[in-house]
């Protein structure tokens, strides 16, 4: 049995790729490397490049790999400020992209899929820790795209029996421990790579986006969880439609929230550095707090995250960035 990987080369998904060599599981991965990474993926996995709406590469990536029994699907644009500029890049990538992909699934007859979903599908939640049954309500083009995948999928398991489970997560933060593989965004928008950006000395300074937020210190509050452990979650998906379940929704995050100003002051601990930093105004589309409750994922999937400690993710992110001020280095 193989698995594909789509969007194998991106943050997550070379991650979970590394944890299925790790395992000896046979892995194909499609990147389109728009934003991916080729040297981020492990070289013993099978790599095509190409766009995940090309029905005819598609078509020829599941011919020429015919044990594939499964796929996960990390090919989406994921950045929620370009989504408030330019929803319908999301919309077309992602979303139209989900239903190219599940045609040419349907053909195929390939009848599982993981989904990397995402907390951003809730919008701004009536109450904490979230839980997977509580009302979807975007606030912002990006949650709107995976919704709408989402909702794409349901009704493709009623009528063409392709089950899914749609992982949601919320924020990811964290490197492989060896700092061989980590996050490289070009450009960069996220809160930690950029706050650890400035302690390597490649950024001036952080921006910290409006301290007048509905939250104890003002700032937003979000909830952080390790790509390793997604990355297992990932595969515990994967294994849960082997035993022929029911598709359904996991909520993926520590259940803790950390502020943008403890993420900071836990930055500088870690690394032992000033970095600079100011507030600036709100940025679009941000809810004032997203922590998941993941005892869903815990429960049924049997999901024991390894890296419940902030400072612990941190030092994994750090190790990254300070071995990899440009990232990969091959933009
Ligand atoms: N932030 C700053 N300064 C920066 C960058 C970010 O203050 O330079 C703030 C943001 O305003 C926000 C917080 O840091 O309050 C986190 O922002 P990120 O851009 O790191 O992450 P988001 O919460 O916007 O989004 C991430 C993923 C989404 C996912 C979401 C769910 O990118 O895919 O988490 O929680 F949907």
């Amino acid at each position: 049995m193989a698995i594909l990987v789509l969007g194998g080369a991106g943050y997550i998904g070379s991650h979970t790729v590394d944890r299925l060599i790790e395992r000896g599981t046979e892995t194909v991965v499609v990147d389109s490397l728009i934003t991916g990474h080729r040297a981020a993926v492990n070289d013993k996995a099978k790599f095509y490049k190409g766009d995940i709406a090309d029905r005819d590469f598609m078509r020829k990536v599941f011919k020429e790999n015919p044990a594939i029994d499964a796929v996960i699907h990390f090919a989406a644009f994921s950045v929620v400020p370009e989504s408030m500029k330019n929803p319908l890049k999301y919309f077309d990538n992602n979303t139209s992209g989900m239903i190219k992909l599940l045609e040419v699934m349907v053909e195929a007859g390939v009848k599982k899929i993981v989904f990397s979903s995402t907390a951003a599908t809730y919008g701004t939640p009536e109450r904490t820790p979230i839980k997977e049954t509580d009302p979807q309500k975007p606030i912002n083009p990006y949650g709107e795209s995976k919704l709408a995948m989402e909702k794409i999928m349901h009704w493709t398991d009623l009528a063409n029996g392709i089950k899914f489970v749609a992982l949601r997560y919320f924020n990811v933060a964290g490197a492989k421990p060896d700092g061989s593989i980590g996050e490289d965004h070009n450009p960069e928008t996220h809160l930690l790579p950029i706050v650890l950006q400035v302690a390597a000395g490649t950024r001036a300074k952080l921006q910290i986006f409006g301290n007048d937020y509905n939250t104890p210190d003002g700032t937003n509050v979000r909830d952080y969880v390790h790509p390793f452990d997604l990355a297992d979650a990932h595969i515990l998906a994967v294994e849960y439609l082997e035993k022929g379940n029911d598709s359904t929704a996991f909520n993926l995050g520590s259940s803790t929230g950390f502020s943008n100003m403890e993420i900071l002051k836990a930055a500088r601990d870690v690394t032992k550095k000033e970095i600079p930093a100011e507030i600036a105004p709100r940025r679009g589309g941000d809810p004032d707090t997203l922590i998941a409750a993941s005892d869903k994922a815990r429960k049924v999937l049997g999901w024991k995250p390894q890296f419940d400690d902030i400072h612990k993710i941190i030092e994994t992110a750090w190790k990254w960035h300070s071995t990899h001020p440009n990232g990969y280095n091959d933009k």
